[in-house]
């Protein structure tokens, strides 16, 4: 994971190409970068929200898709460039339990 102006975003490696996507999840800001990668989706730990990181849609809630970045590895290090697309500041959402977070 990266810093970048502040935000976290998490990188990705598949099929040799690598994709950089905001870290944050959608539904209560969970570290998606921590979560198990299956193809190019990305399954964030807390509560299972799905994203294509090479898209950074949500397939969760569409409404709700993750930043990305361009990204490159050259020498060794990675590179992180200009933002490819914007992400929703929408955040809360039921839990499979129907439980919700209310916020004050
Ligand atoms: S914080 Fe990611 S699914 Fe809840």
């Amino acid at each position: 994971m990266f810093s970048l102006d502040g935000q976290v975003v998490a990188v990705f490696r598949h099929q040799g190409r690598l994709y950089a996507m905001e870290n944050a999840c959608a539904h209560e800001d969970g570290p998606i970068g921590e979560g198990e990668v299956r193809g190019t989706c990305v399954v964030c730990p807390y509560h299972d929200w799905q994203y294509d990181f090479t898209t950074g849609a949500c397939i969760t809630d569409p409404e709700r898709p993750r930043a990305t970045w361009s990204v490159r590895e050259e020498g060794g290090q990675v590179w992180l460039g200009p933002q490819l697309s914007a992400g929703s500041d929408s955040r809360g959402g039921e839990h499979d339990d129907g439980m919700e977070v209310i916020r004050t």
